[in-house]
C-alpha cells in the first residue's frame, strides 16, 4: 500500500533516534510576528542592507535602532503558539533532541524547550560595540529620543544578534554543525532556507544519510534542491496534526 506524504513522515518521526528541529521566522507567524520575506515581510518596509547590516549599523546606529525597536515592539504581545509548545513537549517526551532557531524571538523557550541553539543571537541581550559588555534587556525602555542606548563606557549598544555582514560567533556555529551531525531526522519549520548558515545543513546531513522533513505553506529552495518530505501547510496545523496522531498510537 502506498503510504501518504503525511503518513511516510509520521513514520520516519517514529523511527527516528535523533531528531531536531530547524525552524526560522514562519514558526512565529501565528505569535503575530511578520517573517523577513513574503507579500508580507518585514524586508519589504526595511532594506535589510540598510537596517539590519553591520555597515549599515556603523553608518547610522540610530536608524538601525528605530528597526529594532519595531522588533522589540513585536515582543511584548508575543507569546508561544501550538507548534512552539508541541516541539517543547516533545523535547520532554524525549521524540525531540533540540532546536536550531534563526530567531531572535525567546519563543521557543518560553514554550519550555531548552536545547536550543540561537544561530542568528536573540533580542535578550545588548551588547557593547567597543568594550564587549553583555547586558540584559529585558525591563529596558529603550527611548526613541535618546537613540541608541549607551553602555557605560560610553560605546554604543547593539542587540546580541547577527546582522548582515557580522560572522556567527564560531561557538554557536560549531554546536549548529555537530548537532546536524548527530541527527538521524531534521524537522525544517519555517524558514525559507536561503540564509547561511541554514542553507548549507541539508547537504551536510544528507552526507550522512540523515532524513529532511520540511513543515511549510509552499515549496522553497529547500524543497527544489534536497530529496526532502514536503508537509504543505501552516507549522501550528502540521505539527497539532502530527502530535495528534503520536497522541492516539
Ligand atoms: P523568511 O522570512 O525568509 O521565511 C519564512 C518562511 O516561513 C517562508 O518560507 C514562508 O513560506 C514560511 N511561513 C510563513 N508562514 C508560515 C507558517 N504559519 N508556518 C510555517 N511556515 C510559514 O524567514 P527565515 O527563513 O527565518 O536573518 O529567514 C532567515 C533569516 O533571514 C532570518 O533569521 C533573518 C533574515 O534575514 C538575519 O536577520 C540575519
Amino acid at each position: 500500500m502506498q503510504l501518504s506524504v503525511f503518513d511516510h513522515a509520521i513514520q520516519l518521526i517514529r523511527d527516528s533516534r535523533h531528531m531536531i528541529a530547524v525552524t526560522g521566522a514562519g514558526i512565529s507567524v501565528d505569535s503575530g510576528i511578520p517573517a523577513f520575506r513574503g507579500d508580507t515581510g518585514l524586508w519589504n518596509t526595511y532594506d535589510p542592507s540598510v537596517y539590519a547590516s553591520i555597515e549599515g549599523f556603523r553608518e547610522n546606529p540610530r536608524r538601525s535602532w528605530e528597526f529594532f525597536l519595531e522588533l522589540y515592539d513585536q515582543l511584548i504581545d508575543a507569546r508561544p503558539n501550538a507548534a512552539h509548545t508541541i516541539l517543547a513537549e516533545w523535547e520532554q517526551k524525549g521524540l525531540l533532541q533540540g532546536i536550531i532557531t534563526q530567531n531572535i524571538d525567546d519563543l521557543h523557550q518560553q514554550a519550555g524547550s531548552h536545547h536550543v541553539i540561537e544561530v542568528h543571537g536573540s533580542l535578550r541581550n545588548l551588547i557593547c560595540t567597543t568594550c564587549g559588555q553583555i547586558i540584559h534587556s529585558r525591563g529596558m525602555i529603550f527611548d526613541s529620543v535618546d537613540l541608541p542606548p549607551m553602555c557605560r563606557c560610553g560605546g554604543i549598544l547593539k542587540p546580541e544578534a547577527v546582522l548582515f555582514g557580522e560572522s556567527i560567533p564560531s561557538t554557536w556555529y560549531f554546536a549548529c554543525l555537530e548537532a546536524i551531525r548527530k541527527a538521524d531526522t531534521i524537522l525544517f519549520i519555517g524558514t525559507s532556507g536561503i540564509v547561511h548558515p541554514v542553507n548549507e545543513f541539508p547537504e551536510i546531513a544528507l552526507r550522512h544519510g540523515c532524513r529532511l522533513i520540511e513543515i511549510n505553506p509552499d515549496a522553497t529552495v529547500l524543497t527544489r534542491l534536497y530529496d526532502m518530505i514536503h508537509l504543505q501547510g501552516f507549522a501550528n496545523d502540521v505539527l497539532t496534526r502530527l502530535a495528534e496522531a503520536f497522541n492516539e498510537q
